[in-house]
C-alpha cells in the first residue's frame, strides 16, 4: 500500500517506497512468466487518457491493466475529446472518476497532472505532463539500473541531451538524488543544459552536479542515460535542427565500458543502431520492464498489495 492516492512527481518515491515498488514488480514479473495474467483487478476499469503520443507508456499500462484483468477506457487524443469543445481538464477528471477505479492520463501541459490529481475522486497516475515530469519511467529507469547495477546510490552518471527538456531526466534525476553518493554531469547543448532551479534543487539534495559540453564516455561512469531532443517543445526550430545529430552515442563510445547505456525511448538521433547489439546497451530490457512495473503500481494504488 502507497502513502498517496496519486503519483504526480518523482520527488513521491522515497527509497523505502522503491524498495516495495521493486518487490511488488518481481512480483508481477513472476505472475508474467508463471501464468501470464492473475485475476487481482478484475472488479477494476482503468482509465487511459493519452492527449499526447504514447507508444511504450500507453500500451505497457494497457497490458499492465489486462494481465491483472482489469478493464480499460481509453482517449487518445485531445481532438476526439470535449478539450476540443473547450472543457477545462478538471472537469474531465471529474467525470472520468465516475466513471473508472484509476485514472492514468499523458498531456502536454506541465502542471497538468498535480490539477487532475487534486480533483481526482479516484487515484491518478502522470504519464507525463510535457517537458515536466514522467514518474513512472523513473520506476522503470531505477529497476533497470538496480538490476544492472545493484544499487542507487553511489552512482557515476551522463545524463545527455536535451536536459532542459526531457521529463524522464526530470525524474529520474530527483528519484535518484534521494540516495546518497551520486554524482550527475548534465552534457548537451548548451541551451538545452538542465533548468537552475533543477541543478539548485539536486544540489540541495547533496547530489554532485556538473555541466559540460562534451564527455568522454569512457570516464568512470556507471550509467549514460540520454534521450532524444524534444522536438516538439522546441520554440526555437533552428536550434533543434542545428544539433540534433550532433550528440549521438557511438559504437566506439561505450563499447567494452562498465558503463550501462539506458534510454527512454523512443530514440531519434542520439543512439546509433550499430550500439544495440553492445552487452552494455540495455534499453530495450529497461522498456520491456514497463508492463510489471506499472501492474505493481496499478496495484498498489488500488490498494490490492
Ligand atoms: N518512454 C516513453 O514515455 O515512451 P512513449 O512516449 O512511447 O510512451
Amino acid at each position: 500500500m502507497l502513502p498517496f492516492n496519486s503519483l504526480v512527481s518523482s520527488s513521491q518515491l522515497t527509497p523505502e517506497i522503491i524498495v516495495e515498488l521493486f518487490r511488488a514488480t518481481d512480483e508481477m514479473a513472476a505472475i508474467i512468466s508463471k501464468a501470464g495474467t492473475h485475476k487481482l483487478l478484475d472488479d477494476k476499469i482503468v482509465a487511459l487518457l493519452f492527449f499526447e503520443p504514447s507508444s511504450r507508456t500507453m500500451l505497457s499500462f494497457q497490458t499492465a491493466a489486462q494481465r491483472l484483468k482489469a478493464g480499460t477506457v481509453f482517449a487518445q487524443s485531445s481532438s476526439s475529446t470535449s478539450f476540443e469543445k473547450g472543457e477545462s481538464i478538471e472537469d474531465l477528471i471529474r467525470i472520468v472518476a465516475g466513471y473508472a477505479d484509476i485514472i492514468v492520463m499523458r498531456h502536454s501541459q506541465p502542471g497538468s497532472a498535480a490539477i487532475a490529481a487534486e480533483v481526482s475522486e479516484v487515484p491518478f497516475i502522470n504519464a507525463g505532463d510535457g517537458g515536466n515530469e514522467h514518474p513512472t519511467q523513473s520506476i522503470i529507469d531505477s529497476y533497470t539500473i538496480f538490476r544492472e547495477k545493484g544499487r542507487l546510490s553511489n552512482l557515476n552518471i551522463v545524463f545527455g541531451f536535451d536536459s532542459l527538456q526531457s521529463r524522464s531526466i526530470h525524474s529520474l534525476s530527483r528519484l535518484l538524488a534521494q540516495y546518497p553518493d551520486n554524482r550527475f554531469v548534465f552534457t548537451g547543448p548548451e541551451k538545452l543544459l538542465p533548468d537552475q532551479n533543477l541543478l539548485n534543487e539536486l544540489t540541495a539534495a547533496g547530489v554532485r552536479c556538473e555541466v559540460q559540453s562534451e564527455v568522454d564516455y569512457r570516464d568512470n561512469y556507471d550509467v549514460i542515460y540520454v534521450n532524444r531532443l524534444q522536438e516538439e517543445r522546441f520554440d526555437d526550430v533552428k536550434l533543434f535542427e542545428e544539433n540534433r545529430r550532433k550528440y549521438r552515442i557511438t559504437k566506439k563510445d561505450v563499447e567494452g565500458s562498465d558503463a550501462i547505456l539506458l534510454d527512454p525511448l523512443p530514440r531519434i538521433d542520439e543512439i546509433a543502431v550499430e550500439v544495440d547489439a553492445l552487452p552494455n546497451a540495455v534499453y530495450f530490457e529497461q522498456a520491456s520492464y514497463g508492463v510489471p512495473v506499472r501492474m505493481a503500481l496499478l496495484a498498489s494504488l488500488l490498494g490490492k498489495i
